[in-house]
């Protein structure tokens, strides 16, 4: 997967790309933050839980956006440990920073930190948190290797992957109208992206691959509403990586077709003016 002769980009330049996505869509993130939050619950919840932080302990967040849960578990580990969260996005980084200070939380580092290569110590913490990360990264093995490295031995990883596509729709749908439409080419279920870990399978062999101990593996469900049309759109438009880009970049015509098509592929999770959709994640805790 990460020899040069099967990467369909220069990993390299590929990272960057993503870096610059992710920054991109930082403001989204931030501001529909309430809303990702309160569907997103249960999957940080269970995170948590099956992590177990106590007091004292360093916990290290990856890939974490706006920090929504490793701030949350920012009070179990209390004054005499802390939190270090990271991405490799630096205005995403910003972010929850903004939404450390909202919720008090002073016991969180920051850092700009790409999960392939961590400048960390080896054995230097106790737990290990990543939501809806590993499946993006351009070379998910190495990245499960260093977190295998920075955590102490006995200690825990939980993370979070999306569930298929089928199962994901509100994530799903734009991007299976823009390859029918032409303007992506089909999803390439090898590569790296929303549903490359989608498959238990896939996930024990990763894991297991990087030394870690046979993965727990759940699926966790939940709900995400939208309360109307364009509170879908913008939700697609400023927070998606996979076709925010492609969608800004259309001319407006072909935007309106996109909408049409969308709103008429989410037609089974129409509720009220908006929408209902059923998610699904694969939550995973190992040592
Ligand atoms: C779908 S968002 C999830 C954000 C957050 N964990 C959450 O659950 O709300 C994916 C995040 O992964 C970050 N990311 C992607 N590749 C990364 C890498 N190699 N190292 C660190 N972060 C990465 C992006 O910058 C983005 O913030």
């Amino acid at each position: 997967m990460t020899s040069s002769d099967e990467m369909p980009t220069q990993p390299e330049a590929a990272r960057l790309r993503s870096r610059a996505t992710w920054d991109a869509v930082a403001t989204g993130w931030y501001t529909q933050r309430k809303e990702i939050w309160e569907s997103s619950r249960p999957v940080s919840a269970w995170m948590i839980r099956r992590l177990d932080p106590q007091p004292g302990d360093t916990v290290l967040e990856l890939a974490a956006g706006v920090g929504d849960t490793g701030l949350r578990a920012a009070h179990r580990v209390g004054r005499s440990g802390g939190v270090i969260i990271t991405d490799s996005a630096p205005e995403m980084l910003a972010a929850a920073r903004r939404r450390a200070k909202e919720m008090g939380v002073e016991n969180a580092q920051f850092r700009t930190l790409d999960a392939e290569r961590m400048d960390l110590e080896t054995n230097s913490v106790d737990g290990v948190l990543c939501r809806w990360g590993y499946m993006l990264m351009i070379d998910p093995a190495a990245a499960f290797a260093e977190t295998r490295r920075v955590l102490r031995l006995g200690g825990r990883l939980a993370f979070s992957v999306w569930a298929a596509r089928e199962r994901n729709p509100a994530l799903s749908l734009a991007g299976t109208v823009l390859a029918e439409l032409g303007h992506i080419p089909p999803p390439d279920p090898e590569a790296p992206g929303p549903f490359f870990m989608a498959d238990t399978g896939r996930i024990r062999e990763l894991v297991v691959g990087a030394g870690f101990a046979e993965p727990a593996i759940e699926e966790v469900s939940f709900h995400r509403q939208f309360i109307n049309q364009d509170a879908y759109w913008r939700f697609l438009i400023e927070t998606s990586a996979t076709t925010s880009p492609v969608l800004r970049s259309l001319p407006p015509e072909a935007q309106n077709t996109v909408r049409e098509r969308v709103h008429e592929a989410a037609r089974p999770f129409h509720s009220g003016e908006g929408y209902d959709f059923p998610g699904v994640c694969l939550n995973a805790v190992t040592h």
